[in-house]
């Protein structure tokens, strides 16, 4: 039996030499260690042996089974760590190759223009509300002291949906009304609301048909035109810089009563006077005043009890200013050439 044992193991030990499969050496396994393999098959002549002899073979027919195993198993871990370096060597990652860099896209200047807005009136307690733009005409005219057929409403080229009652809204001053009425006269109000406005007129490249406003209103217990001037102010100094100073001159709206347009000194020449600022050293920003008591009491306010203040900017015009564009119409269009250029625009100006 020794004689056979070693025979047998020199055998395996050929067949499995030149293996690099695992489904080849499992072959190998089943026709030596298989139910009907070489070794396996041995132990049926130990029925003949007397009790010495099959002592003496069955000792070593399992020796010859497990150090048959231990063959096989070898050279399983060979096989497997062969396959797993050359895994490793196919996919091997170079982490000193150059990045491919992915192109960032960034908010429209116009966008990030309102939410720079929205930030500075954020944090003096106004809420930013919104508001529909298909508008009935007694939101957007009527309870804003312009009734029908009043001369004022000559000034905003609307886009009437049905004519004299649903309109596509010329301001967004109705979101004023909407949010006073929602309020019932009995809170104060403290309110923004940035949004699209539609006029008719398109005749130069500074206005468009389609534009973007910014409301304000103020609404509450002994509100004067001071605190509209102080408001504006530390508005004008957090958009356009700490040095700018800001007036008001005389104006007229129906729902402001007196009624102003708001200015800041010119930050590109700082008042000495420029071709932006067509040489007066000033820039109107907004129309602005104190809401008119027939708008108060229009829409559920006391005008002996509550007084306040509103405002209207055109969202382009300051951004327009901020970033000096010339043309209103680039807002809008999808050029990612100019619409970089914006970004390097707003990094200078963070500079
Ligand atoms: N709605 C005005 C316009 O479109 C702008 C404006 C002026 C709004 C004065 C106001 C305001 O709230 O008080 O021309």
């Amino acid at each position: 039996m020794n004689e056979k044992k070693e025979q047998l193991k020199k055998e395996l030990k050929e067949a499995i030499a030149n293996i690099t499969e695992i489904n080849a050496l499992n072959e190998v396994k089943v026709e030596y260690l298989g139910k009907k393999g070489k070794i396996t098959e041995l132990s049926n002549t130990l029925r003949e042996m007397s009790i010495e002899e099959k002592k003496e073979f069955g000792k070593l027919l399992n020796e010859l089974k497990e150090e048959s195993t231990t063959l096989i198993e070898e050279k399983r871990k060979q096989i497997e760590e062969k396959i797993l370096n050359k895994k490793l060597e196919s996919e091997k990652i170079d982490i000193s190759l150059p990045a491919v860099t992915i192109p960032v896209g960034s908010p429209n200047i116009l966008e990030r223009m309102i939410e720079e807005v929205e930030e500075v009136f954020m944090s003096m307690g106004y809420d930013v509300v919104d508001g529909p733009e298909i508008e009935e005409d007694k939101y957007n005219f009527e309870l804003l002291n312009i009734p029908k057929g009043h001369p004022a409403r000559d000034a905003q080229d609307t886009f009437y949906i049905k004519e004299e009652e649903i309109l596509l809204r010329s301001q967004t001053s109705p979101v004023q009304v909407r949010t006073m009425l929602s309020k019932k006269g009995e809170e104060a109000v403290r309110m923004i609301c940035p949004g699209k406005t539609y006029r008719r007129d398109d005749d130069d490249a500074t206005h468009s048909h389609q534009f973007m406003q910014i409301e304000g209103l103020l609404v509450d217990k002994e509100i004067s035109l001071s605190d509209l001037k102080g408001t504006f102010d530390i508005i004008a100094k957090k958009l356009f810089g700490e040095d700018c100073k800001t007036r008001f001159r005389p104006s007229y709206y129906q729902f402001t009563e007196p009624s102003v347009e708001t200015d800041v000194s010119c930050f590109k020449c700082k008042g000495e006077g420029c071709s932006l600022c067509k040489n007066t050293g000033w820039i109107t920003v907004s129309g602005a005043g104190m809401v008119h008591p027939n708008v108060l009491r229009n829409c559920g306010y006391d005008p002996t009890i509550w007084t306040g203040f509103a405002f209207g900017f055109g969202a382009e015009r300051l951004a327009m200013l901020k970033y000096g564009i010339q043309d209103v119409r680039t807002f809008y269009n999808t050029d990612l050439r100019e619409l970089k250029a914006f970004d390097r625009k707003e990094m200078e100006s963070n500079d």
